[in-house]
């Protein structure tokens, strides 16, 4: 497995993955009508802008399997989503690992995000912490519990 930057030719590909990962392991802790508003839609312009400027993907065998991002000016992980067939191989840390890495190469000393319910085990595993309660409010306007985590780095 190797991680690269995204290019606009891989946002149909991170928009299905997105989708798919949040179908797949988000059920049981929001409720149905949540998740489907949530992964409505069509790939927006937004969207597909947000990764050919942002995005890293994960690739194995040549197929994208994998994504997420950090915001260098806030220190912030977002869109870490991994295709279902892929999950708990080991693409998720990989990829948290490889944003930690940019993130201390720009002298962040401290990264967040704000974890879905169901991906709150994951992110302790890798060292984050917070047991609080916040809400996220998506582009096509859903609001979602979530957790928000810090870890320093
Ligand atoms: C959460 C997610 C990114 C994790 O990616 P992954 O590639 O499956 O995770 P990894 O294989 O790298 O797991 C690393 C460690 O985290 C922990 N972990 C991973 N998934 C877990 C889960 N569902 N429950 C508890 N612990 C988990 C384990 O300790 C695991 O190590 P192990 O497999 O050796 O036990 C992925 O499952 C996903 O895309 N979920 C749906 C979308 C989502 O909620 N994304 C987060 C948005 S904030």
């Amino acid at each position: 497995m190797h991680i690269r930057k995204a290019t606009i030719d891989d946002a149909a590909t991170s928009f299905a993955i997105r989708r798919e990962a949040i179908r797949a392991q988000c059920h049981g802790h929001y409720a149905q009508r949540e998740l489907d508003v949530w992964t409505s839609g069509e790939m927006s312009h937004v969207f597909a802008r947000r990764v050919a400027e942002h995005f890293q993907v994960a690739i194995v065998d040549g197929q994208i399997v994998g994504t997420g991002m950090i915001d260098l000016a806030t220190g912030k992980l977002d869109a870490i989503f991994v295709l279902p067939a892929y999950m708990r191989c080991g693409v998720g840390r990989a990829m948290v690992d490889h944003l930690e890495a940019m993130a201390r190469e720009a002298g962040i000393r401290e990264i967040s995000l704000e974890s879905t319910l169901n991906a709150a085990p994951f992110y302790r595993a890798l060292g984050f912490e917070g047991e609080g309660r916040s809400s996220y409010t998506s582009s096509l306007g859903v609001t979602l519990t979530c957790v928000p985590m810090v870890k320093h780095i």
